[in-house]
């Protein structure tokens, strides 16, 4: 955190006094901080004890030194923004981009790493409403500190108190380290499903959403890469940074990834391709009869083996979904399909596909195996970044 650039915005929670004794541990580890408060938190904590520990000016208002644009300034100096603690109220602006104070503006216009450690009162803290913005803030590429479960000022036990000053130095730490990472790499991404048509109507595919290899996208981009996407269709919505080609056929993804895998350093097979396609697809709407009837399939060609037999340096990834000898399975494939590593996941269960939680095993070499636990989709997105990234300077 040496001489790193860390803006902390402080909320109007009665946790706010915690950001004091946060703001000290970061000038410690040689953080140059600038502090933000809002109005409400200028309620519960003094700009001065800031200031003092700091050693810098504080700053409460987009009216102050109007002359130095200070929103635009601050949101371009800084390397990460950490919000703490962060209250509903500036959680729901957040995340409907509203900017109608300092901080708020301050967020809107940075391209930093966002860092938000929510702490409220339970009820607040598991309204619909706020789940909803904190779920769209995760999902824009925020890191969200979870809050903990302990006393609440309302002499209460509940979910809704800050997170621990390790856990909030600790995402700091990681959000800084995270920037950047990735400069320079060329990270190509297949996602989604493929939809083989069998008749204008009717096609053969399967429950990917898409979700790991969006998460996958978005990280990267936050790590500092170029990302090319090659998405199958899906309703979810790609993050804007990734150049993206939506694509509907396995072989209209394959020409995708061809035309892309030249010029990239990086390349991660999420999809779930079809492995087959009906081998005649039918001009206008099969009419129902009453005979049994039987659909002749021939085999898409596989994508990932294809960048394996001809990688050229190409760091590639893979994905195993299995439903059984899941490790024995995913080793057989990192070998055949020449892959660098093999993400595992189990979706015989209520995980893997769709937007819900996963869980992943990382598998490379003979022996090399790391597991990423159990998390949701943006979660092991980070986590997988870290050990391709840790991978990667090993070979070097
Ligand atoms: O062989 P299997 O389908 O289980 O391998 C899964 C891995 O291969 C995933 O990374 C998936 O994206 C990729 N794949 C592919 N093209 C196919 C089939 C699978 O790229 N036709």
């Amino acid at each position: 955190m040496n001489g790193r650039r860390v803006l902390l915005g402080v909320t109007g929670g009665i946790a706010a006094y915690k950001a004091a004794a946060l703001a000290s541990r970061l000038v410690q580890a040689g953080a140059i901080l600038d502090v933000v408060l809002t109005a409400d938190a200028l309620r519960f904590v003094g700009a001065a004890t800031f200031a003092a520990l700091a050693r810098r000016p504080v700053h409460t208002s987009l009216w102050e030194r109007v002359e130095e644009i200070p929103h635009i300034t601050l949101a371009r100096e800084a390397e990460v923004v950490a919000i703490v603690p962060a209250t509903a109220n500036t959680i729901a602006k957040l995340a409907l981009g509203i900017a109608d104070d300092l901080l708020t503006n301050v967020v809107l216009a940075t391209r930093a790493p966002l860092v938000v450690a929510p702490a409220m009162n339970t009820a607040m803290l598991e309204h619909d409403a706020t789940r909803a913005h904190i779920a769209t803030l995760r999902a824009r590429g925020a890191e969200i500190v979870e809050p903990e479960i302990g006393f609440l000022a309302e002499r209460e036990h509940g979910a809704g108190r800050l997170a621990g000053e390790d856990a909030l130095v600790a995402a700091i730490e990681h959000a800084l380290l995270r920037t950047n990472e990735l400069a320079g790499e060329r990270v190509l991404i297949t996602a989604g499903p493929t939809r083989e048509p069998i008749d204008p109507v009717r096609f053969l595919s399967n429950a990917s959403s898409g979700t790991q290899g969006i998460e996958l996208a978005r990280e990267a981009l936050a790590r500092g890469a170029e990302v090319d996407l090659v998405l199958g269709p899906t309703s979810l919505e790609p993050p804007a940074g990734a150049r993206t080609a939506r694509v509907t056929t396995a072989r209209e993804m394959d020409d995708a990834v061809r035309e892309r895998a030249a010029n990239a350093t990086i390349a991660i097979a999420t999809a779930a391709v079809a492995d087959w396609r009906p081998a005649t697809t039918h001009a206008h709407k099969v009419k129902k009869t009453d005979e049994p009837q039987s659909l002749a399939l021939e085999r898409n060609p596989d994508i990932l083996a294809n960048l394996g037999a001809q990688k050229n340096g190409l760091f590639l990834v893979g994905f195993a979904a299995e439903t059984e000898a899941l490790e024995t399975s995913a080793r057989e494939k990192l070998v055949r399909k020449q892959l660098d590593a093999i993400a595992v996941n189990d979706v015989g269960g209520e995980r893997g596909f769709g937007a819900g939680p996963n869980a992943l095993v990382l598998l490379w070499g003979v022996h090399g195996r790391k597991d990423l636990g159990a998390g949701s989709k943006r979660e092991l997105a980070v986590r997988l970044w870290d050990a391709i990234v840790e991978l990667k300077a090993e070979r070097r």
